[in-house]
């Protein structure tokens, strides 16, 4: 079947299967390098933001809450200024005021929290759970929200001392603001050392990923018009170097076998195509002479 194929279709059938091969492998390596470009980028930005979010908690409880713990005791209301979770996410809400960052979030998700607004959803306390259920130190991967697809980072959050429990053991330890202003239902009962909750930070990566599809869309497309181009150009060459003179020598030795000594077998190159008419040549003139010494018998 191949053998009774033209060379042009041959080459043709040929160059299709390794331009098929190509670009299912380039396709498949960009998709892997750009996606993974793609993750590293959204990756280095929850990176960032959880971390400055740890610097804030920091801040808060070096500085900010030795200044104000005093106040504690006296004041009526509770100073939610000295809690790191509380600075962290009120750093984070004026950081989301601006539109570039509408849709960054930041929540020290809880399952029993002070403050109702860190409960965690059920998303947030299945990660929770499963801290719990490991030593994991920490959990990311892209999930689909009605906003579109989003990156998050989670690790989790754990009571590391002892001094945290005077106001998350019982409300009977606690100071009285923080009863006044948070009453005695929630965010009670933790346990030293225990997983209370995991500090989840989400970017935005719709964009970032559609970048990457876009990107890797180009690339493929520019490389798929560069073979074309060179698969137009090899069967131009095919055309004119080989099967053109090719078709013309053996229309030419077909005349020759019938009869027609005249018949002449232009070398134009000096390629194994020009050495095959040059030898043609010598044969058409050695069967001339052959021809010439029958006849004069
Ligand atoms: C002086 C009282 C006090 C101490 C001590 C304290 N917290 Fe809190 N904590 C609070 C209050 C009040 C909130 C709620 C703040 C707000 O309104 O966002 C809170 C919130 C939190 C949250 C966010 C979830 C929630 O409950 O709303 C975490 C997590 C947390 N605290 C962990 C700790 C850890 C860990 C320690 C010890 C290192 C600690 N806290 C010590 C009073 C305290």
């Amino acid at each position: 079947m191949f053998n009774n194929l033209k060379l042009g279709v041959k080459l043709n059938l040929l160059l299709a299967a390794i331009l098929l091969l190509l670009m299912i492998t380039i396709g498949a390596t960009l998709s892997i390098v750009i996606q993974g470009y793609a993750e590293e980028v959204v990756t280095e930005k929850a990176l960032l933001l959880i971390e400055t979010m740890n610097s804030v908690r920091n801040y808060t409880s070096t500085q900010v809450n030795p200044e104000l713990a005093s106040r504690l005791e006296t004041e009526e209301l509770f100073l939610p200024q000295t809690v790191p979770a509380y600075s962290s996410r009120e750093v984070f809400e004026y950081l989301r005021n601006s539109d570039r960052y509408r849709n960054f979030f930041y929540k020290e998700a809880t399952l029993n929290p002070t403050n109702l607004r860190d409960k965690a959803d059920s998303f947030e306390a299945e990660i929770i759970n499963s801290f719990r259920n490991d030593s994991q130190q920490q959990q990311q991967g892209f999930r689909n929200i009605p906003g579109g697809e989003i990156f998050y980072i989670a690790r989790p959050l754990s009571v590391t001392k002892e001094s945290c429990l005077r106001c998350h053991g019982s409300p009977e330890e606690a100071p009285a603001s923080l009863l006044a202003t948070y009453g005695t239902d929630n965010g009670f009962g933790w346990k030293l050392n225990e997983i209370v909750g995991a500090q989840v930070i989400s970017v935005p990566a719709s964009q970032v990923l559609e970048d990457a599809r876009r990107l890797r869309l180009l690339v493929v497309g520019k490389i798929l018009i560069f073979l074309v181009l060179a698969v137009v150009l090899l069967n131009v060459f095919l055309k004119f170097v080989i099967t053109n003179p090719i078709n013309e020598m053996s229309h030419l030795s077909k005349k020759l076998s019938m009869g027609d000594l005249d018949v002449e077998f232009e070398q134009k190159s000096n390629d194994e195509i020009g050495i095959l008419a040059a030898s043609l040549n010598r044969l058409k003139a050695s069967l001339k002479i052959a021809m010439e010494m029958l006849d004069s018998k």
